[in-house]
């Protein structure tokens, strides 16, 4: 397929605008579907990007930007995540699923594949019952197993990839944006309280967009689903990589444990791409301080 425009959902968002920052600096064309207005890199008139307010839950608005737009390669990141789906778990279902079939479906139409989404770590089954520990979890594993279907009655390659935690500047919202907000905090040089203590896999928004343009040059023969990284942190490391770049911090550490991943394996991811621009705790952390001590004019 000739390459045309890269659609991007949940584009308003926080992967969505660190990609399409990346995908034009790459001279893509991008049309960004979110419900949530532009904004950003997404702004109505940013350079080589066409924004579409839409509903991922409607199938024919999906459909027409697809086909409108001529694009030739799909990135899959609209979704409610925890809290929301805890207190909305229908809508969350609708957003989560019914809309990830609905990419799929405009996907198998235009002929493009693979779609590279966002599943989540959240959809790997754990202890106590051997299940997802969220709604949240239980949509997006069933996204993984609707990819595979596709694939099997309809041939369209997909590629799910399963974050932990990403951080980095515009992570604002969500279960996980505390690591985001405590490097925040220590720029603007005030106090702040870790939610949670424990052990998880800490990934600075480069290396996850890094991964994303890989995988849309990437031909996996079959769906893959894959973590990104067997690495994890703890929130005490997380604490001293800060400390690091700003000895004085004013941070508290937490004493509520949050699940630990475990069993992580990315071979398959590994398998499809090779390797990727790894940035490690310490210099994610540098980054994040320094955009936000820009921001600030510290
Ligand atoms: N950020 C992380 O640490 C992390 C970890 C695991 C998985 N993920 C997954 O990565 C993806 C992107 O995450 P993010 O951090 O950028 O989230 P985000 O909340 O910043 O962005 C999601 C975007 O989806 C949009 N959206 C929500 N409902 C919609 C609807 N009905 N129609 C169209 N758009 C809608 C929102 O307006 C938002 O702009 C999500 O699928 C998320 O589940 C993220």
């Amino acid at each position: 397929m000739a390459q045309g425009a890269v659609f991007v959902t949940g584009g308003s968002g926080f992967l969505g605008q660190a990609l399409i920052t990346a995908l034009t600096a790459r001279g893509r064309q991008v049309v960004s579907f979110d419900l949530a207005p532009p904004r950003g890199t997404a702004a109505p008139k940013a350079p080589g990007v066409i924004t579409v307010q839409g509903d991922i839950r409607d199938p024919d608005s999906v459909m027409r930007a697809v086909l409108d737009h001529g694009a030739s390669d799909i990135v899959h990141l609209a979704a409610m995540v925890i809290p929301a789906c805890r207190e909305k778990p229908v809508l969350g279902a609708e957003v989560n699923m019914i809309g990830h079939i609905n990419v799929l479906e405009a996907a198998r139409a235009a002929g493009i594949g693979p779609v590279v989404y966002t599943s989540s770590i959240a959809a790997r089954p754990r202890p106590p019952l051997d299940s997802p520990a969220n709604l949240y979890g239980v949509y997006k594993r069933c996204c993984e197993e609707i990819s595979k279907v596709y694939f099997m009655d309809h041939g369209v390659a997909s590629i799910g990839l399963r974050p932990n935690v990403v951080y980095g500047p515009g992570r604002e919202i969500g279960e996980t944006a505390f690591v985001t907000h405590a490097m925040r905090a220590a720029a603007e040089r005030k106090r702040y309280a870790f939610p949670f203590s424990g052990a998880m896999c800490f990934q600075h928004v480069d290396e996850v967009t890094d991964i994303f343009l890989r995988c849309l040059d990437a031909k996996p023969e079959k769906p893959v689903v894959s973590d990104l990284t067997t690495e994890t942190n703890t929130t005490d490391e997380v604490i001293a990589a800060i400390r690091r770049v700003v000895p004085d911090a004013d941070l508290i550490a937490s004493d509520t444990p949050r699940m630990a991943p475990s069993g992580l394996d990315n071979t398959p991811l590994r398998t499809l791409l090779g390797s990727w621009a790894r940035v490690d705790l310490d210099e994610g952390t540098r980054r994040t301080i320094a955009h936000f001590r820009q921001l600030t004019g510290q």
